[in-house]
């Protein structure tokens, strides 16, 4: 299934739950939010950043944090994890994801606030994922991470992946999944689109 328009960004938004019942909104990044992303970068502790793009970095480069807001350019999306906190829509967590066609593959990178980490979120966010990757007709899902990312490690195995080098780097290991998922356990908002644009019944995809 790969029939996903993306003209309506917000047409994709999701509602997930963290472990202990918060509602965080699952959406794509907008050019709006070039500040907001920035500062949730900024406000990681060095050791996640270190985690999330292999190497030391404080910030975003410029050409970076442009490919972050322009969603969909190169087959790349990015999306964001919101709460309410205090009243105001607050950045929790982002993924950066690529779809491959010729390989029908879908490679990801994530991370989750320090503040909020250990709330079942990065697990929510996963299987989110997971939906995202099937709407576009992924069969496989996978990514890379440092050896020493106990968390990712962590993560990663209850959620199902098997782990295998990451091809180039002895530093990473790749960790993937075969996507088998029945349409009735998959409850994002682009899975529904892409079926409805094939015209799969309704029934199929409730959820
Ligand atoms: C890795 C990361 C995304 C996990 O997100 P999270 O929201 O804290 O994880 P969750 O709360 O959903 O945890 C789900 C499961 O992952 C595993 N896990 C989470 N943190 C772990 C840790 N520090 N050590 C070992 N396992 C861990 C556990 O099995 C956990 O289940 P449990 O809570 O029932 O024990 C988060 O630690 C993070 O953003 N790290 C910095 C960036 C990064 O490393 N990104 C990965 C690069 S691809």
């Amino acid at each position: 299934m790969s029939n996903l328009r993306f003209d309506d960004l917000r047409q994709h938004s999701d509602l997930l739950r963290s472990k202990s019942g918060e509602a965080i909104i699952v959406r794509f990044v907008e050019p709006r939010d070039a500040d907001s992303i920035q500062n949730y970068f900024r406000g990681l502790s060095s050791n996640s950043r270190y985690n999330r793009f292999f190497g030391a970095m404080s910030q975003l480069s410029p050409a970076l944090l442009e490919r972050f807001i322009h969603v969909g350019e190169a087959d790349q999306f990015s999306v964001v994890a919101t709460m309410e906190v205090d009243g105001y829509e607050t950045i929790v967590g982002e993924a950066r994801y690529v779809y491959d066609f010729t390989t029908s593959s879908f490679e990801f990178g994530l991370s989750i606030d320090d503040r909020w980490q250990g709330h079942g979120i990065g697990q929510a966010l996963m299987k989110n994922l997971e939906c995202r990757a099937a709407a576009f007709g992924a069969t496989k899902l996978f990514g890379d991470t440092l050896r020493s990312n106990a968390a990712m490690l962590g993560l990663a195995k209850k959620s199902g992946y098997v782990f295998g080098n990451s091809p180039g780097d002895w530093k990473l290991v790749r960790f993937a999944k075969q996507i088998n998922l029945a349409p009735q356990d998959i409850p994002c908002a682009s899975w529904k689109l892409a079926a409805l644009s094939r015209n799969v019944s309704p029934a199929a995809i409730a959820g």
